[in-house]
């Protein structure tokens, strides 16, 4: 499937998605005791979310994403971070493993899934990786809150007016973000033999209107993103659509489902 993250979205994703705050990098660190003799891999890696905190947390990642044009920002960021553990691959969920048998039988310390994993198969893969934790290594599947347009708020609900109008067509999917979505995951987990728990991280911000504007681009396929010509009239009308709702206060949820083998 053609998701998208290409040309002018991959920078507005790199400049405008939240990252994971140290409370994240803590859970999972702790969850697989991670120490800088451990091997993780970022599968969906975007631009380095997830990979680079924990880069700095273990001996090496390799960080695996379908879109070359992510990869190329996550490279150039690890350079300006002087972040130098990582190996950037271009694959998918289904090179898994392969990946695996190169690394080694029980070599791995865990697989980190930022907010990716609603576009993979979360059964097969959860199955065909399991030989290649160490004990108590494991999967962590994560997601990084409610999206902009899906929150229980005035400014959300606008917003979600807006682009509804704007596209042409409804916006519900949660991307792996609610109770229903998380559900099958854990199963998932549980089915293919892992000892499974679940965390949060929860937290308040505030958002600028050039945060949301920014937030909106980085989550549309490139072929549905406002032409350069179009952007300035959209962010405009966007404003304007918000300027009643400030403050533009987000809850962030971030939700971290950790699967361990013994
Ligand atoms: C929403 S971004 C998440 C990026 C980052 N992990 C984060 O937490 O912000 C999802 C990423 O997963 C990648 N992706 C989608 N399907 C994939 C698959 N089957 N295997 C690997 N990566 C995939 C996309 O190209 C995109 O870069």
């Amino acid at each position: 499937m053609d998701l998208g993250f290409r040309g002018d979205v991959v920078d507005f994703y790199h400049r405008f998605r939240r990252g994971y705050p140290p409370e994240v990098i803590d859970s999972l660190t702790d969850a697989f005791r991670l120490t800088t003799d451990d091997i993780v891999v970022d599968l969906g890696c975007g631009t380095g979310q997830l990979t680079l905190p924990i880069a700095q947390r273990v001996r090496s990642v390799v960080a695996i994403d379908t879109e070359p044009d992510m990869l190329v920002r996550a490279r150039l960021a690890a350079r300006e971070q002087e972040v130098t553990n990582v190996s950037w691959m271009l694959g998918a969920d289904t090179d898994m493993p392969t990946l695996g048998a190169v690394i080694g039988h029980r070599n791995l310390s865990a697989v980190t899934i930022g907010q990716a994993l609603h576009w993979m198969n979360p059964e097969k893969l959860f199955r065909a990786m399991v030989p290649f934790f160490r004990s108590g290594g494991g999967v962590s599947v994560v997601t990084n809150g409610t999206p902009l347009w899906l929150q229980d708020t005035a400014w959300s609900q606008a917003l979600r007016g807006y682009l509804e109008r704007w596209l042409g067509s409804e916006l519900t999917r949660t991307c792996g973000t609610d109770d229903p979505s998380q559900l099958p995951y854990r199963d998932g987990l549980t089915t293919a033999g892992y000892d499974v728990a679940a965390t949060t991280v929860d937290y308040t911000d505030e958002l600028s209107a050039e945060q949301i504007v920014g937030g909106v681009y980085s989550a549309l396929p490139v072929d549905r993103l406002p032409t350069p010509e179009q952007r300035q009239h959209f962010a405009d009308r966007l404003r304007d659509v918000l300027q009643p709702h400030r403050p533009f206060t987000e809850e962030v949820r971030v939700r971290i489902l950790v699967g361990r083998v013994r």
